[in-house]
């Protein structure tokens, strides 16, 4: 497969592009199943909640095409479902996914941008401009809590169109 759409940029080995579910599913479906289910043992029936035909998806390719990582924005400003394969963290992939993904809500107005971030992850967002606030909360058994984005337009790249 050489599913690399529009890419919004070429970074440190990896490209990225928003796609469409109906094309690119199954492959963001395995980077999900990999990280979500297999790894941080999240149930398939919490995993697949039936919103992802309606989200944007941004992808991070390898440069042989696979997909590495992965996350959504909803139609209400929500992003979620960030995930890097474990060989290809902290090297930037998560970073700039979401980079992607907030540039795509605050293109399209989004004015209400937020997330539920796992606990251990809360530092990861924070870096991009998300501010968390209330309790701690449990979601499919992981302790999260709610960020909410305070960052600027630069935070975000620019170029972003989907295929
Ligand atoms: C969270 C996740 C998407 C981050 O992806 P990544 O590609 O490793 O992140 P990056 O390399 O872009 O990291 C960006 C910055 O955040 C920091 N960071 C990354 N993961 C972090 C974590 N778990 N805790 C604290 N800081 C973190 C990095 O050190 C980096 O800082 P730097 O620029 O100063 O080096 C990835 O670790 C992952 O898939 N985790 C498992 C699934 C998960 O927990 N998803 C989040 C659900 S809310």
């Amino acid at each position: 497969m050489t599913p690399v759409p529009t890419p919004a940029g070429d970074m440190a080995g990896f490209q990225l592009a928003l796609v469409d579910w109906a094309r690119h599913g199954p492959a963001l479906a395995a980077v999900r199943h990999a990280v979500f289910v297999i790894e941080q043992g999240v149930p398939e029936q919490l995993e697949w909640d039936g919103l992802d035909p309606e989200c944007r998806h941004a992808a991070a390719f390898a440069a042989d095409g696979q997909v590495i990582g992965t996350g959504r924005l909803l139609p209400d400003g929500r992003i979620g479902r960030m995930a890097v394969l474990a060989a290809w963290r902290r090297r930037g992939v998560g970073a700039a996914l979401l980079r992607l993904l907030l540039a795509e809500a605050l293109g399209r107005g989004d004015r209400h941008i937020h997330l539920h971030a796992q606990v251990d992850a809360v530092a990861f967002y924070e870096r991009s401009g998300f501010v968390a606030s209330g309790a701690d909360f449990l979601d499919a058994g992981i302790v999260h809590r709610s960020m909410s984005f305070h960052g600027d337009a630069s935070t975000a790249v620019t170029s972003t169109r989907q295929s």
